[in-house]
């Protein structure tokens, strides 16, 4: 089956390490038509606007998009490298990965961290955790006040007259938890049926509901709703902060997780460290009908076009995709080359220690590639 992937590869190394990833996909046996579409830094640049009205379409319209990198700047330099003619016109920067999540409702962010054998950077080899992280909301909806209005304040005291509501002004600031029922329903269907179709054995909510015990009630009732319609799976609860000491000192504990927008980027940050770091780590961003790949590093601009640039998590990234369009094969195919790869490899990448630069990267993957299509043919 021929696919129509939507290949956005963004800043920096972006490009390198998505194109790598492309021919590894293909090498593997993925046939698809791939649509470039721009986004990024260039284009705010350029036009004033980092994603543009077709890209954003493009990526509704695709079976999938396989994305790269952005660079995002603060806001002066933002508005410093503005075509001269769009300056000064009230143009503000926002990064398009975070509309894009919002924007096509990609509300679950499945981050999975794995220690691959023969990475020098494992901190623990005994990772293998999927982390399901909602994606939209929470506190990072954006629903933030400063200073604090009167009636404002006056509405917050009277709907938590047991909370601690500061007094309205410019001493203080209120940021919202911001949850919704259709949000979590999605992200916990999503985890438990990823957990069943893998023959995973445990599904962990991740919160805090002892200190915040009112969302926390809520999130938790939904999980204790939809988990029994996966009877076979047993489920576990543990507080964000002891969540993080566990990655460190007992990862094997971790099977799924599924967790709020905040503590699972907190939560996927030490458990891809603690899994042998960014180098390897892929990430999906998944909505009702679409569905975006990516690499969770970032545009690196530091070693872009040196040849430094590590393209593994890219590659994985991409047979993630491959596994989302239902092509299990490939996806078990490049991840045996990698695996091997870094088991076996002549020269590993310089971020893992080696001196092997992309294209050497590339060629070792796809070395393997075609020596397993040997033996199955
Ligand atoms: P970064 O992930 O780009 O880089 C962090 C460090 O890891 C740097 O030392 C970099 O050289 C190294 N690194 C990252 N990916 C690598 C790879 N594939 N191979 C070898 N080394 C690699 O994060 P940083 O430095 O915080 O941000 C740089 C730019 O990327 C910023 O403009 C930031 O806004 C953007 N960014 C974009 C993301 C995205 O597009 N999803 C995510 C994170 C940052
Ligand atoms: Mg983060």
């Amino acid at each position: 089956m021929t696919h129509r992937i939507a290949y956005v590869p963004g800043d920096g190394i972006g490009p390198e390490v998505l194109a790598v990833a492309r021919r590894v996909l293909e090498a593997a046996g993925f046939e698809a038509h791939w649509n470039e579409y721009a986004i990024g830094w260039e284009e705010w640049c350029k036009r004033g606007e980092p994603l543009p009205a077709q890209t954003l379409q493009a990526i509704r319209d695709a079976d999938a998009t396989l994305f790269g990198a952005i660079t995002s700047k603060p806001a002066e330099d933002a508005e410093r490298e503005l075509a001269p003619h769009l300056r000064g016109k009230g143009l503000e920067y926002q990064s398009p990965i975070v509309r894009l999540r919002q924007e096509l409702t990609l509300g679950v962010n499945v981050r999975p961290c794995k220690s691959w054998p023969g990475n020098p950077n494992n901190l623990r080899n005994d990772v293998d955790v999927v982390i399901f992280r909602e994606n939209t909301e929470d506190l990072y909806s954006g629903v933030e006040a400063h200073p604090l209005d009167p009636a404002l304040q006056a509405a917050l005291k009277a709907s938590a007259p047991k909370g601690r509501v500061p007094d309205a002004g410019d001493a203080s600031a209120v940021g919202v938890r911001v949850l919704t029922r259709a949000a979590w329903e999605r992200l916990l269907i999503a985890a438990f049926e990823f957990a069943q179709r893998s023959n995973r054995k445990t599904v962990t909510l991740v919160d805090k509901p002892n200190v915040m015990r009112t969302t926390g009630r809520f999130l938790r009732q939904i999980f204790l709703e939809v988990s029994p319609h996966y009877p076979e799976i047993e489920t576990r609860q543990e507080n964000i902060d002891a969540a993080c000491a566990l990655m460190l000192r007992d990862p094997a504990r971790f099977d799924v997780v599924v967790t709020t927008n905040t503590f699972g980027d907190i939560l996927s940050d030490v458990a891809a460290e603690v899994s042998g770091g960014l180098a390897l780590a892929p990430s999906a961003n998944l909505g009702t009908d679409c569905a975006i790949f990516e690499p969770v590093h970032g545009s690196a601009p530091s070693i872009a076009l040196t040849g430094r640039a590590n393209p593994l998590a890219a590659v994985l990234a991409g047979a993630m995709m491959a596994r989302h369009l239902g092509e299990d094969d490939v996806a078990s195919r490049i991840e045996a080359a990698v695996a091997d790869y870094l088991q076996r490899g002549r020269s590993l990448p310089r971020d893992l220690g080696g001196q092997a630069d992309i294209g050497e990267v590339e060629t070792e993957l796809r070395s393997r590639l075609a020596a397993q299509t040997k033996t199955i043919n």
